[in-house]
């Protein structure tokens, strides 16, 4: 059963709450690492964003998201805000004139989304950025569409496969952001993006799990 718009924006509503609530936990992980500022910037961005929303509800799915992208590029500021907001920009164009998006619109948008952060940020898998939550999520898609299984199983998979992503930065020394001026010291802590980002694919599987097909 195909992804509609009001699942796109619930997954965005909802989101913007998993980021208020985990503020704390994304600057105490920024905090080891980084500025301390990767739960204030993002919960700036959602907030703003949740703003935005109502005015979106007769959009098509495209322009929701190049609306959050658009935001997100005013208002979260720093090298997290221009990535995430490559993200929502990337996803939109890839999914421009749809209406409804099936696994395989999906996977590409998530995909295009990946490619876009990387060649903006040049980070590679294994770097400790949000790309390693990002990289293992569209190779589950990926393995899922060959597969032939459930959307379903295919988010959960993809969310599985972040969270191992997000998990496996703790050993990496960062070599990309601000994580990178610390050298070795940044060894065995966990990234901030790559959590934000675990969190986007999971929040993703649990809200369409749950959306209702009988439309
Ligand atoms: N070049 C990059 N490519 C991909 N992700 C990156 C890159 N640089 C940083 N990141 C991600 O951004 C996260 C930090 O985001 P945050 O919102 O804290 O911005 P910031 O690094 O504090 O920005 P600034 O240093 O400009 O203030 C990192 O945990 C990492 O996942
Ligand atoms: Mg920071």
């Amino acid at each position: 059963m195909a992804i509609s718009k009001e699942d796109i924006l619930n997954w965005i509503n909802t989101y913007a709450q998993v980021i208020a609530e985990n503020e704390a936990l994304l600057t105490d992980l920024d905090a080891q690492i980084g500025d301390a500022d990767h739960g204030a910037n993002m919960n700036r961005g959602f907030k703003a964003v949740l703003t935005k929303l109502p005015a979106q509800e007769d959009k098509d799915i495209s322009t929701i998201l190049k609306t959050v992208g658009m935001t997100l590029l005013s208002t979260v500021g720093g090298a997290g805000g221009p990535l995430y907001s490559t993200i929502f920009l990337e996803m939109s164009k890839a999914l421009a004139n749809k209406e409804e998006i099936d696994l395989a619109d999906w996977a590409s948008a998530l995909e295009a989304a990946e490619k876009g952060v990387q060649n903006r940020g040049k980070a590679v898998p294994g770097d400790k950025t949000m790309i390693d939550a990002l990289e293992p999520a569209v190779a589950a898609l990926k393995e899922a569409l060959a597969q032939n299984i459930s959307l379903e199983e295919a988010l959960q998979k993809s969310a599985e496969a972040a969270h191992e992503g997000m998990l496996a930065t703790i050993p990496l020394v960062a070599r990309k952001g601000r994580a990178s001026y610390l050298g070795e010291r940044s060894a065995g802590h966990q990234d901030p993006g790559a959590t934000s980002t675990f969190f986007l694919i999971d929040t993703a599987a649990k809200t369409w799990a749950k959306r209702n097909t009988h439309k």
